[in-house]
């Protein structure tokens, strides 16, 4: 039997964001603005709670669906913010970060032939899985609706084969954010469609002005919709690997059956530190955006004064200019930034084709940091527009 590998597997791409930043190491002097994670540390209340976690022993199994005590607080906190329910017992997985229930929900439902509808540009995570599972990616360009969906566009796109849609509002790479009205518009499109539903929210307390509002929020979608969200953006604990897969028990029931065989619970300290992070959930986020707001208006006011085309952004901490008037693929461009402007940004290509001819500028970094970024764009910029002259 030769040992070939699962063909599936042998078509999919390493991540365009970890094929970019492989050539930093080439690079050390380079301000580096391309990492999607927090740059604030986690919470202390939250350390102390793992510390306190490992040095009790509580570092066993949980029930598989994790900690009744960790699900109660994950159902307390979206009824408190959200007015939505998910009973502990029954509707709520704790997974290794939002990319586990990802993971989990996709090959729960997907068979082969199926079609999944991605609005893109989207986060990376999504389409490898999707395939994987043989089913097929449909994008929903969103690149000349500014960066968001058209109910129009996601209508034309359902066919006998559509599955699933899955959105994810605050949005990576583009930090877009959606109101209540383009939800509706959205939600009315779905409504009498038999097409399962997956909401990424992982950037939900991360919206800066107005209220996030969940898609979870319309009954008319509740009975398909899964809801995938975690703490690793909100609090800043991306390497404590939680998130949260919620939906109605008929689903659920499926779910937890993965979950149970590839991952058999979270690991324990950290779900213990989670209970500790949702009892600071009005807090943390609050501050960490506070700073957020400040970084995003000082990116968005240097971009804009140096004429490149952006939408600005209402949450996450990604903004995600347009580079097209260059003439380059977005690869070449973010490439020559790093070689010969010194600024390494992920190339827009890395979140489909349709992030073609944009960039994606992360502002999870001090403000010094974020200075010497622009300064070095701005530049870049000059030069390049004094170059096509
Ligand atoms: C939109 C989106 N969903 C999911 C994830 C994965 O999150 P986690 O680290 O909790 O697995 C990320 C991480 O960058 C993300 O940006």
């Amino acid at each position: 039997m030769p040992l070939t590998i699962n063909d599936r597997v042998t078509k999919i791409a390493v991540s365009g964001i970890r094929q970019f930043s492989n050539q930093l190491v080439h690079y050390p002097d380079a301000v580096n603005l391309t990492v999607g994670q927090p740059d604030f540390p986690s919470p202390d209340r939250v350390k102390q709670a793992g510390i306190f976690a490992i040095e009790n022993n509580l570092t066993g199994y949980s029930h598989n669906a994790g900690l009744i005590e960790l699900r109660s607080a994950v159902s307390q906190f979206f009824k408190e913010k959200y007015k939505f329910t998910y009973k502990a017992e029954t509707e709520i997985i704790i997974t290794i970060g939002a990319s586990e229930a990802i993971d989990n929900v996709f090959r729960t439902i997907l068979e082969e032939g199926d079609e999944v509808i991605l609005p893109a540009p989207c986060y990376p995570g999504y389409a490898p899985i999707i395939t994987m599972c043989g089913a097929k990616v449909k994008y929903l360009d969103t690149s000349d609706t500014g960066l968001k969906p058209s109910p129009e566009r996601l209508k034309s796109l359902i066919t006998e084969k559509t599955k699933a849609v899955l959105f994810n509002f605050p949005s990576n790479p583009t930090g877009i954010t959606i109101d209540s009205q383009e939800m509706d518009a959205l939600a009315e499109v779905l409504k009498d469609q038999e097409i399962y539903i997956l909401s990424d929210e992982i950037y939900s307390e991360n919206t800066f002005s107005g209220e996030h509002r969940s898609f979870a929020c319309y009954p008319e979608l509740r009975d398909r919709l899964f809801l995938i969200h975690g703490l690793s953006k909100s609090h800043s604990m991306t390497g404590w690997r939680i998130g949260f897969l919620l939906g109605p028990e008929a689903l659920m029931q499926h779910c937890i059956k993965i979950h149970q065989y590839n991952s058999v619970c979270a690991p324990l300290p950290s779900q213990h530190a989670a209970i500790e992070a949702l009892g600071m959930s009005k807090d943390v986020p609050a501050e960490m955006n506070k700073e957020y707001v400040v970084r995003r208006d000082y990116i968005y006011g240097r971009l804009t004064d140096m004429g490149l085309d952006v939408v600005k952004p209402n949450g996450a901490f990604y903004i995600f200019p347009s580079i097209k008037e260059f003439g380059m693929t977005s690869f070449d461009f973010a490439t020559k930034l790093l070689k010969e402007g010194g600024l390494a940004c992920v190339p827009g290509s890395a979140f489909s084709e349709y992030g073609e001819g944009f960039i994606r500028i992360s502002y999870a970094y001090a403000m010094p940091v974020l200075v010497k970024g622009m300064d070095r764009l701005e530049a870049h910029v000059k030069l390049l527009r004094q170059q096509q002259q």
